[in-house]
């Protein structure tokens, strides 16, 4: 059965093939506040709106896709973590998204920050972070890269393999520093998040297995290793986590480690991180804790599980990214095509093809990340209508948004903003199709700047030497 008429499509989609959890909206034009930034809104018009400046002039000073982070909002997030976990040291994990403009911002709230590659140490250096308060995390890092952290004075580097702890404890020797270790460890704890942001089961590539044995074998070898100063355990459960209880059972884990360290070398390690994951809303499922809520319940396991081992509580980390980054920013972009699709049993959707895709937002395609997005440069009275935002890549999975309502009327021309697009976006960006990246820009009081420009063909044409 064929719809001509587009209300036909719309019953047809709204009963049959959107998702259990996405309902049809009362109003298609409306924002969900959880998904965005504090500062975004939409004007009388229905434009869309960050820190008093609307997306139809972003979109007309940089371009589209573009990356927009509200500053202000972003470093509320920082700081809320900050005050939320005091007498903890917060981490910001650079990994979701870093430039020298965000390790400035979020420092200046009083973060730490984590890094795991050379690469993203070379942006803390450039923006000239307190390198006491940055770590070194990686499952695999090079001798440059640890030659780099242990020169660049890193506050502590996470070890996560034997051959590492040899290697690290040869280069801190042969340049006569005694760099501050943790031992990363798996705790067995199965995070219900998807497998590729999950890192605490047993069966995957981070850390030391704790039930296996490793993990003590670990901490011996860096305790006994002169050349290393072993300061604590690490655990990093995985990503996307909306309660406490994963990481309560993560805390007993690692304290009970802990504990029994202490007993067999009389010595208690003085750190303990318990890492990030904090789980942010991408869509209407999602509903996140707050960092009060966080700290209040992770507080109270760590002292309780303390006391009940007769240990003293260790100086606590923990390492958020996306609950900091992640709704701080939007991506947005400019509809090119738009095709109805008829599916089978009467339904249609609506592939809305933007200026983007896959190589500016991975995580759909990657591992079914669902995203919601809305029309940004108008107001519509068209009826709201199952819709897939795609990009342009040659891939069917290019896909950015999997399900979402959006006005029957979207046409090439109109702006699309998808929300939550701060964390893991530009971080994880790649030039497939040789399809330059988007630019970052933050907006603060109605002024826009540039933090990462936009990549040009002559920027890629540059790396091609032959
Ligand atoms: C060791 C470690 N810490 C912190 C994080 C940050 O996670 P999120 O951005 O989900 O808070 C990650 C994410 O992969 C990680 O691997």
């Amino acid at each position: 059965m064929t719809h001509t008429h587009v209300a036909g499509s719309i019953h047809a989609d709204a009963g049959s093939r959107a998702p259990g959890w996405l309902a049809v909206p009362d109003d298609v034009n409306a924002l969900m506040p959880k998904l965005w930034s504090a500062g975004v809104g939409k004007d009388v018009d229905g434009v869309l709106t960050v820190a008093g400046l609307d997306v139809a002039e972003v979109a007309e000073r940089v371009g589209t896709p573009a990356y927009v982070i509200d500053e202000a909002d972003l470093r509320a997030r920082a700081r809320a973590f900050a005050e939320a976990f005091e007498g903890w040291n917060v981490y910001y994990a650079a990994k979701s998204f870093l430039c020298t403009a965000v390790a400035r911002w979020v420092t200046e709230e009083g973060l730490g920050l984590d890094t795991c590659t050379g690469g993203e140490l070379a942006v803390a250096q450039r923006a000239g972070v307190d390198m006491t308060k940055v770590g070194l995390h990686g499952n695999n890092k090079s001798l440059a890269e640890l030659r780099q952290g242990l020169e660049a004075g890193v506050g502590r580097i996470i070890v996560d393999s034997f051959d590492e702890i040899g290697r690290l404890g040869h280069l801190a020797g042969e340049l006569g520093l005694r760099p501050r270790v943790m031992v990363r460890v798996t705790t067995g704890v199965e995070a219900h998040t998807h497998e590729y942001i999950s890192t605490a089961h047993e069966d995957q590539k981070f850390g030391f297995s704790i039930a296996g044995g490793a993990a003590a074998e670990a901490l011996e070898l860096c305790h006994l290793d002169p050349r290393l100063d072993l300061v604590g355990i690490h655990s990093h459960i995985g990503s996307q986590i909306f309660d406490a209880e994963g990481f309560e059972v993560a805390a007993r884990r690692t304290l009970r480690l802990h504990a029994d360290f202490a007993a067999a070398y009389g010595v208690e390690m003085p750190e303990l991180d318990l890492g990030g994951g904090f789980g942010i809303a991408y869509t209407s499922q999602d509903t996140p804790a707050s960092p009060a809520f966080l700290a209040t319940a992770l507080n109270r396991i760590v002292r309780a599980e303390c006391a009940a081992l007769g240990v003293a509580v260790p100086q606590l980390s923990i390492e958020p990214g996306r609950s900091i980054s992640g709704p701080a920013g939007f991506a947005l972009y400019t509809v090119g095509t738009v095709k109805r699709v008829q599916l089978d049993g009467g339904a249609s959707r609506l592939y809305v093809a933007v200026d983007g895709g896959m190589s500016d937002n991975i995580r759909t395609a990657l591992y079914a990340a669902e995203y919601s997005a809305t029309l940004a440069s108008r107001r519509s009275d068209a009826p709201p209508t199952l819709s897939r935002v795609v990009g342009k890549h040659c891939e069917g999975g290019d896909i950015l948004v999997r399900d979402e309502f959006l006005p029957a009327d979207i046409a090439p021309g109109d702006l699309v903003a998808v929300p939550a697009a701060g964390a893991y976006s530009r971080s994880m960006a790649s030039n497939y199709n040789h399809v330059p990246r988007p630019p970052v820009v933050s907006v603060r009081d109605g002024e826009i700047s540039t933090l990462v420009r936009r990549e040009t063909l002559d920027d890629l044409l540059a790396l091609d030497v032959g």
